[in-house]
């Protein structure tokens, strides 16, 4: 059944500390690096989401046993047994990724050094989404890989996989990793040269595995490994879902929030750098290092917002905070833009249209350009009825939005927001929201 989310103008301050569940990133990646490492895997606080599940299930239908600890709806710890680089089984039907665009493109790396062929679907949503990205250098490595026109469904087969030297004509780090992994298999090096600072959680954990990986300065160079060691992780807490409660907080007058255990690597906090040049006020606390990532607590209290400009490296390590950010930007006195951010068009749904779509459905003055948008502050948001398009980042945007509207909203097709942030609708009424499920 398909929810709504229904929600009220927010008469009160939000206020409190809360934990929101574990990074989408590094779940996707834990489940499969665990799954062909050499032994057990234990990872703590995994993401228990739509599109994360999408992942685990895939793995376990290649016969890799996982057992689930379901702590909570927001974190179920893993014992995974990995079953070497080589080891996974034909699952002797296609492979669901659901609406997971992580998970096809990294797992088609991974697929080309298996010993049977598979195939790789999804959703219809990811059916839409561009492939030739990871199929043209996976191509040039030697990877057997067809896609249907440049998209979904994918056919791998086993591969002859030859080292290469890559120069990203996208800031992608599902493009990268994706290399990265059938690098894994190869016969020499890989080396890849990045077009922004896309996030490097697949260089971490290999790295945390005993690969011989090197990056910085826009270059990552791997040597291929003869095994993956296990891994002993906690998965940080998503600076992804995080952005949605610090947002409302920064909208919401006289808030003051505290989120725990928020993941700090620098390739993930543009929303910090983006909120903190518009006169957000955020503090940083107890910064400490987990599994190879930073993590540190959160505060943020309600300040006036001013505008300001986002592009090129900050729109790459904020990539999927600008719908949430725009929201922001609807609260301050001016003209706040985004440009370079043109990967938005291709992300689960045309995040530029669609968003200035159901944000001038609430009176929201946004204008469209083809590599970004401009919104006009500040907007007095009206009650009205917008819908989520079956997208997680936009259902969540438009729920933080309504709590600042001068009357009620609904958001339509709501359960999406589960597919990264379990619990969401939760979290915020611990803050103290006035949001709710309907049916
Ligand atoms: C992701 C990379 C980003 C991001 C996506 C998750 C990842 O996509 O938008 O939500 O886990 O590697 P691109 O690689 O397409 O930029």
């Amino acid at each position: 059944m398909t929810r709504k989310i229904l929600i009220r103008p927010q008469k009160t301050p939000l206020r409190g500390t809360i934990t929101v569940p574990g990074d989408k990133s590094i779940s996707h990646r834990a489940i499969m690096l665990a799954s062909i490492a050499e032994g057990t895997s234990i990872i703590r606080d995994w993401l228990p989401a739509g599109d994360t599940i999408a992942t685990l299930e895939g793995f376990q239908a290649m016969g890799v046993p996982i057992a689930v600890d379901k702590k909570s709806h927001q974190a179920w710890d893993l014992t995974i047994e990995g079953q070497g680089l080589r080891g996974l089984k034909s699952p002797g039907k296609p492979i669901n990724c659901k609406n997971a665009g992580t998970f096809i493109r990294l797992v088609a790396g991974i697929m080309a050094g298996q010993t049977f062929t598979s195939i790789l679907d999804g959703s219809d949503q990811l059916r839409k989404r561009p492939m030739a990205r990871i199929t043209d250098p996976l191509s040039d490595m030697g990877v057997n890989i067809e896609s249907t026109d440049g998209k979904a469904p994918l056919t791998v087969s086993p591969s002859t996989i030859q080292s290469i030297h890559y120069e990203m004509t996208v800031a992608s780090a599902q493009v990268k990793s994706a290399v990265l992994l059938a690098g894994l298999f190869a016969k020499g090096e890989t080396t890849i040269i990045e077009a922004g600072p896309s996030r490097d959680h697949t260089e971490r954990m290999l790295s945390a595995m005993g690969v011989d990986i090197q990056w910085g300065d826009g270059t990552v160079q791997m040597a291929p490994p003869i095994s993956l060691k296990p891994l002993d992780l906690t998965v940080p807490s998503d600076p992804s879902s995080a952005a949605f409660p610090i947002v409302a907080a920064t909208i919401v007058p006289h808030s003051e929030i505290t989120l725990n255990g928020v993941g700090m690597n620098e390739t993930r906090t543009g929303i910090l750098s983006m909120l903190e040049s518009m006169g957000a006020q955020i503090s940083v606390a107890n910064k400490r290092e987990a599994g190879r990532e930073w993590v540190a607590d959160v505060t943020v209290k309600f300040d006036e917002l001013h505008t300001t400009a986002v592009s090129g490296g900050t729109v790459v390590r904020g990539i999927d905070e600008l719908p949430i950010w725009s929201v922001a930007a609807t609260q301050a006195a001016g003209d706040s833009t985004v440009s370079d951010a043109q990967e938005l068009r291709v992300k689960e749904v045309d995040r530029i249209s669609i968003l200035a779509g159901e944000l001038r459905k609430l009176g929201v003055q946004i204008s469209e350009k083809p590599d970004g948008f401009t919104v006009s502050g500040p907007s007095r948001l009206y009650s009205a009825e917008v819908d989520s398009h079956d997208d997680h980042r936009l259902g969540m945007s438009l729920a933080v939005a309504g709590l600042v509207t001068h009357g009620m909203t609904l958001i339509h097709d709501a359960n999406c927001v589960e597919d990264s942030f379990p619990g969401f609708v939760e979290s915020m009424q611990a803050l103290g929201a006035e949001m709710e499920w309907v049916e």
